[in-house]
């Protein structure tokens, strides 16, 4: 058997769109730019991804949550920086009026030409800002402008002392966050990789100043582990120290992952110093310090913060999982098998139940069992088609288990469960399949 891997993002796009993973957003209208839509099987495994991701870190003693909105008061986009800093160069084509980012686009850097048509008629670099903005209430003016948040750190800064305070914590400890974020790319693309809207997860570790670096160290590892606990392989992983650091950042290092567009950041992990805190401070003319009992004494606490895309893990997730079986037969006949092998956290369905064949003897009971198991889990059913056929229809979405009901389940109370990976199968007592599965998914 031969085992190809993802190669190009369009095999991916066209499998998200078939499968309900992903949608061009509206479609019908021709679409939008960029934005996409999450469709069953996408919604629930984008669930799968926050859950893995809050429960690593909220499970932590020293880690609480917030769910911050994502509409600020604007100073705060004044304070953080984003107002006068978070812009990118932009250069247009007078030639083929094309727009594009001119400080990643080597042939722009190498010889200061177009990218697309290679025209050197070009317009000067001149400076673009990410943010989207909006207003607030009935009048369109100045004074009414809000911003979508480009980031859902400035929710935990702003939110910091109140965090602390009414949770009780204790420094070193960390506020996490999932939610949208908003930036008006000027180059999107490769599908969900970059977009204008996307999820943010992002923590925010409050340390004693002098203690981030080793921090910085922890949080390195720590991440790490949570991608290779996800099912990532190592050699698709790597970090990457930035070579020039953000206004706010002391040390900054991406977690990349080997994307079929090549190595691309997955996760920047930062060390952001007290820079938004005493920023914050200032502007708003709050004290946002922290007392440290057991010392007596007062500092403004400095921030390693780790930031992931979830869209962007998703579709991390995705290319990781995503494999060709090939196998040609005696006759040259070939066969294409191909697996989502998701870790089961992040499968979407967890296991599939079918009726041998469309029977009511076997329905009825099949229908039964999966509405037992729904209980506990995300459960399809299928009852179309031959059993071959509904085994890969739920191989390429991922499904861990397949459990089939047949005639002799009647008389022996006992169902086949068939293993993606192996695809191997197991006879297994109904009493017992419960347990069977818990223990098969927790231990994959
Ligand atoms: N608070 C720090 C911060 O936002 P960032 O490196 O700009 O840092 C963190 O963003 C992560 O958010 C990135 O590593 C990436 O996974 C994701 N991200 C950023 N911009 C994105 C976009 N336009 N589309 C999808 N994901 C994006």
């Amino acid at each position: 058997m031969q085992v190809k891997y993802l190669e190009d993002m369009q095999t991916l796009v066209g499998l998200c769109k078939q499968r309900g993973f992903v949608f061009p957003s509206s479609e019908i209208y021709g679409g939008l730019s960029s934005c996409w839509d999450y469709g069953p099987l996408g919604s629930q495994m984008k669930m799968n991804v926050k859950r893995a991701w809050w429960k690593a870190m909220t499970k932590r003693q020293d880690i609480v949550g917030i769910d911050a909105a994502i509409l600020m008061h604007p100073t705060v986009w004044k304070a953080s920086g984003h107002v006068d800093g978070f812009s990118d160069p932009l250069v247009d084509c007078k030639n083929c009026k094309q727009r594009f980012r001119s400080d990643n686009t080597d042939s722009y850097l190498e010889h200061r030409k177009c990218p697309f048509c290679g025209s050197k008629d070009l317009t000067e670099p001149r400076q673009f800002n990410l943010m989207f903005k909006t207003h607030m209430g009935p009048s369109e003016d100045s004074a009414s402008i809000v911003y979508l948040r480009p980031e859902t750190a400035q929710g935990i800064f702003v939110n910091f002392s109140q965090c602390q305070a009414s949770a009780r914590k204790k420094i070193p400890f960390g506020i996490a966050q999932i939610g949208k974020s908003f930036r008006n790319e000027i180059t999107p693309g490769n599908f969900i990789f970059r977009t204008r809207e996307f999820e943010q997860m992002e923590m925010q570790y409050f340390v004693k100043p002098g203690t981030d670096a080793d921090w910085f160290k922890q949080w390195k590892a720590i991440r790490w582990d949570f991608y290779l606990n996800l099912g990532i392989k190592e050699q698709n992983l790597r970090f990457l120290p930035h070579e020039a650091l953000a206004h706010y950042a002391k040390a900054a290092e991406d977690v990349q992952y080997r994307f079929p567009i090549g190595w691309q950041e997955l996760e920047g992990i930062h060390n952001r110093s007290d820079f938004d805190l005493s920023q914050h401070m200032k502007f708003s003319g709050k004290s946002l310090e922290y007392f440290d009992e057991a010392h007596k004494e007062k500092f403004i606490p400095w921030v390693i913060e780790t930031a992931v895309g979830c869209d962007r893990l998703f579709l991390a997730l995705l290319c990781e999982a995503y494999r060709e079986e090939i196998t040609v037969d005696e006759k040259g006949n070939k066969d294409i098998r191909t697996v989502l092998g998701f870790h089961p956290e992040i499968a979407p369905v967890k296991a599939a139940v079918f009726p041998l064949l469309k029977k009511p003897e076997l329905i009825e009971p099949a229908l039964r069992l999966r509405e037992e198991l729904a209980e506990t889990w995300e459960i399809h059913y299928d009852e179309a088609q031959s059993i071959g056929k509904r085994y890969r229809r739920q191989d390429e979405i991922g499904t861990p288990y397949c459990v089939t009901f047949d005639f002799d389940s009647i008389n022996d109370q006992a169902v086949t469960v068939r293993h993606r990976d192996t695809m191997k199968q197991e006879r297994v007592a109904l009493s017992a399949l419960h347990g069977y599965l818990q223990k098969g998914l927790k231990n994959f």
